[in-house]
């Protein structure tokens, strides 16, 4: 029962204005009144997020996609009718009731389903979609876990629905269309190879120097820890070159046996890049609680997800 009147004083907060931290596949976001400005302007106050930087509608239903966007191309049908509900995004030409706000006076708009039942649940039962940027503060890494949204917000926490640990745990991934073409403009669980599957051609993945749709997060430096953190494709090298520090490791999978004194987390045991993907932020979160001098990531394979997971560790990096 507890879930179910959870559910309904996410509701009434939600019909007020007010925001609501909501659990999804990939992470906890932080989320308004999609058709509401002054509960919009609540999430770039909350977060301290730069205006610049347009957010992601959460819908429950195709009919709910009809209000957002316009002129939906059929690749990016095919593709929510294979990914959703699921990690994927979509960015398509916004509907004239979405506000520039939410899009950050883009005449584009992103949108996708998740694939929590709890906030599926709340989706239906609400008559307005919800706008939600994962719920950390600007700059902050993702939160996975209930905590990890009071530990980024602090006093600026709204009401949490809970719904358990993220099963995902990197963001979704984002597709949009630039004349025609299919464009990723994030890595997440969906790898550029899912998508060339079901669109049965290639696509290209952007960076700053081949779209026109910059956006603030392709930015390089992004969801950083506190703790100063390194990814490296040479783990043991930046171990042995740190060891006057005090410092924490993450590995890709189980390393070889040796006395090793500083803390260490396995991302995957049996080297999953998907396992790795749910435990990244989690173990990130978990390492910066421990006032280390420096935190030394381990790169996985830069293939399928393992580009994802990647991408995540090297933007994270700041020294
Ligand atoms: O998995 C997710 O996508 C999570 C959960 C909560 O759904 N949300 C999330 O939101 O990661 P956020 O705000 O942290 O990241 C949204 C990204 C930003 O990089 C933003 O620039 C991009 O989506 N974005 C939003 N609208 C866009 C648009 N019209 N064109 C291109 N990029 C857009
Ligand atoms: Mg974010």
């Amino acid at each position: 029962m507890g879930q179910l009147s959870d559910i309904n004083k996410a509701v009434s907060l939600l019909r007020e204005g007010q925001l609501v931290a909501i659990p999804t596949e990939t992470v906890y976001g932080l989320a308004a009144n999609a058709f509401s400005d002054k509960a919009v302007a609540k999430i770039y106050e909350t977060k301290n997020r730069p205006a610049n930087n347009p957010l992601i509608v959460h819908i429950h239903s195709m009919e709910q996609l009809d209000q957002i966007a316009v002129n939906i191309p059929e690749q990016a049908r095919l593709l929510a009718g294979h990914f959703w509900p699921g990690p994927l995004t979509l960015v398509l030409e916004k509907s004239p009731k979405v506000s520039e706000q939410v899009t950050a006076g883009k005449p584009t708009v992103a949108v996708r389903m998740p694939d929590h039942e709890v906030t599926l649940a709340l989706l239906r039962k609400l008559d307005f979609p919800l706008v939600a940027p994962s719920a950390n503060r600007s700059n902050h890494i993702s939160p996975t876990r209930p905590e990890h949204v009071r530990n980024s917000l602090g006093d600026r926490t709204p009401f949490i629905l809970e719904g358990g640990q993220c099963t995902k745990g990197i963001e979704s991934t984002i597709v949009g269309f630039e004349n025609d073409m299919p464009v990723i403009y994030r890595l997440g669980t969906i790898s550029e190879s899912d998508i060339e599957q079901v669109l049965g051609r290639p696509v290209t993945i952007a960076s700053s120097h081949t779209t026109s749709v910059v956006t603030p997060g392709m930015f390089k430096k992004h969801y950083s820890p506190k703790t100063p953190f390194l990814a490296t494709s040479d783990i043991e090298m930046e171990i042995n070159r740190h060891s006057g520090k005090t410092i924490g490791v993450i590995f890709f999978r189980e390393p070889e046996a040796s006395a090793r004194e500083y803390p260490y987390r396995v991302l995957s045991a049996t080297g999953d890049y998907k396992e790795a993907a749910a435990k990244l932020y989690s173990t990130m979160h978990e390492l910066d609680q421990l006032h280390l001098d420096l935190i030394l990531a381990e790169l996985l394979p830069d293939d399928g997800v393992g580009a994802s997971v990647n991408d995540r560790m090297t933007r994270a990096s700041s020294v």
